[in-house]
């Protein structure tokens, strides 16, 4: 991968609440594309607690019922391997926040499995569920939502680790030394998230400030920053972040 060469496109937001306003709406619009245009709607979820907002909105009214819910295949980009129910777990988060408002709709859920398995056989499971959905190698999503972290990591992709820094062509991977807690998790890999055709990446507050700034640093990177990893061939990366995260010095020099 070569240090991002394609400058990400970034929207700014005044606040949180309008930055996940625009990441629901870009959520129904691309639900409604990919839908006329291939018949279904693949789309990761991330996870952490920045995209909470964006589940909330297109999970009610009035976006909730512009999108064909029977017609959508919901993934995950990574997962604590913790109990579906546990308090750290990125599926109980999405339940919470969108899943369980979804009840009465035919949506497809494809949890990465937690319980009785081990997180190699997990990974295993998981990435056959993801060959089995596209019949390929490739894991073309139609969209995927990706947080990141102060240090620029992303899904459980972290600054200087051997996911990170080496060459792989697994879908799913495991990691048992997370710095972010709790240390086991599974992930997509680079190979599989930079196969999607939109990628949206959701980052809001000032504590992420540093990892903008790497990304706009050429000298850094991709190992000291995972973020500057997600790049597509094809397809589109945008940054929805709001004005906490630029500071009116970024905000001056990128002149939005
Ligand atoms: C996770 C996430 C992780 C998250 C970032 C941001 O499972 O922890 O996938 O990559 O997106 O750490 O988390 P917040 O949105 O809570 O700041």
């Amino acid at each position: 991968m070569t240090n991002n060469p394609h400058p990400p496109k970034i929207s700014v937001f005044p606040n949180k609440a309008e930055l996940a306003q625009a990441a629901a709406e870009a959520f129904v619009e691309k639900a409604r594309a990919a839908i006329e245009a291939r018949g279904r709607f693949s789309v990761v979820l991330a996870g952490g607690g920045t995209p909470k907002d964006l589940h909330a909105l297109v999970g009610s009214s009035p976006l909730k019922e512009q999108i064909e819910w029977s017609k959508v295949d919901v993934f995950f980009g990574d997962e604590r391997f913790v109990p579906h129910d546990h308090e750290q777990s990125n599926y109980r988060q999405a339940f919470e926040s969108l899943l369980k408002q979804l009840d009465s709709t035919q949506v497809t859920v494809y949890a990465v499995p937690t319980e009785n398995i081990s997180a190699e056989e997990a990974a295993k499971k998981y990435e056959k569920t993801l060959q089995d959905y596209f019949a390929t190698k490739a894991t073309p999503f139609d969209l995927v939502f990706l947080g990141i972290g102060p240090d620029g990591h992303t899904a459980s992709l972290f600054p200087n680790h051997p996911l990170v820094t080496e060459e792989n062509d697994e879908l799913v991977q495991v990691i048992h030394d997370s710095p972010k807690p709790p240390a086991t998790r599974l992930t997509l890999s680079f190979k599989s998230i930079n196969a999607a055709r939109d990628i949206i990446i959701l980052a809001a507050g000032e504590n992420k400030r540093a990892a903008m700034e790497g990304l706009l640093d050429q000298s850094v990177a991709i190992k000291d920053l995972p973020v500057k990893g997600i790049q597509t061939n094809e397809g589109t990366v945008c940054w929805y972040v709001d004005e906490a995260l630029m500071g009116e010095e970024l905000l001056k020099d990128l002149d939005l």
